[in-house]
């Protein structure tokens, strides 16, 4: 199992330690534009591979996309991140750029790839990638609910001071501070619903923080998040690799599901050996609904800028 990460930076390494860690993967190809940054980053992380007991062979490619040939999945991770502030649609005319090009790179030397796209904004370059390359939809899966769901389920611990092992919970649509539907009806503390624990008020406050939760830490780091985003796309590669059959929402591409046509959105999907193999079809509440289109339209309003 031959997996590239694309953007040796913060998230796009944090990837590669995550996915070389977990031990699933024969090979990661980090690549980057920065000379020698990739190549740095693979031999700093390879010298864990005895500390951290993994044998997947790490390697650093300075824009050389000929070693990454044969790759089964690539995450695009490339582009500028958000710095205080910003919204993840102000990255949108320089990261399509570099989408797009990486995209057909990507392809050109590895035509059965699986595409896991995080650059930002996210729903949006995901869009790009389905109007640009042609690539089957279930091979371009976009990483950003499986993010915001992890960092609902950590407010959600921190409320009900539970385990977050005893906690689960889903967001779904835009990955955007304002497009983000965290599903706090089919939110549960061990099977039981969070309502049963928390006050509509408290899980209301609960919603606003997930959805803010890349813009907090932007704020508390001058930059990006990475860890999370690191183990969130190395958990959808795992699926993948793997083929776990697990549900995850993360952004495809829609044919009437959930009312939604033509977009990339978060909706919950199955992620096994052929990317996405099942779109899920969940009943969301009145409220939900109404959330999930006034995502939409937010979406397709960053759409728009695109010149396709
Ligand atoms: C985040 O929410 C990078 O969009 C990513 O942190």
């Amino acid at each position: 199992m031959k997996v590239t990460v694309v953007g040796a930076g913060a998230v796009g390494a944090s990837c590669a330690e995550y996915i070389a860690i977990k031990n699933f993967a024969s090979e990661v190809v980090l690549v980057d534009i920065k000379e020698g940054y990739a190549e740095g980053k693979a031999m700093d992380l390879m010298q864990t591979a005895s500390l951290n007991g993994f044998d997947t062979k790490i390697t650093g490619a300075t824009n050389d996309y000929s070693k990454t040939a044969g790759s089964d999945i690539a995450v695009i991770t490339s582009g500028i991140p958000r710095k205080p502030g910003m919204t993840r649609d102000e990255l949108i005319g320089i990261n399509a750029g570099i989408v797009k090009t990486v995209s057909s790179s990507l392809i050109e030397h590895s035509p059965n790839v699986i595409l896991i796209v995080v650059s930002n904004p996210m729903d949006t370059m995901t869009y790009l990638i389905h109007k640009t390359t042609g690539l089957a939809k279930n091979r371009i899966i976009g990483m950003g609910g499986a993010l915001d769901s992890a960092r609902f389920k950590y407010r959600l611990a921190e409320a009900m001071e539970a385990p977050i092992s005893d906690v689960d919970g889903m967001v779904i649509g835009g990955h955007s501070d304002k497009g983000m539907v965290p599903l706090t009806s089919h939110a549960t503390r061990n099977s039981i619903r969070v309502s049963e624990f928390l006050s509509p008020e408290r899980l209301e406050q609960v919603a606003a923080d997930t959805k803010v939760g890349g813009a907090t830490l932007t704020g508390l780091l001058g930059t990006s998040a990475w860890y999370a985003p690191g183990a969130a796309v190395s958990a959808l590669v795992q699926a993948i690799a793997c083929d776990q059959k697990k549900m995850f929402p993360c952004s495809t591409f829609l044919e009437g599901e959930y009312g939604l046509n033509d977009i990339c959105i978060g909706v919950p999907v199955i992620l096994g050996k052929n990317g996405i193999e099942q779109i899920v079809d969940i009943p969301l509440s009145a409220a939900e609904k109404e959330k999930m289109q006034e995502s939409a339209v937010g979406v397709s309003k960053t759409n728009d800028l695109l010149e396709l």
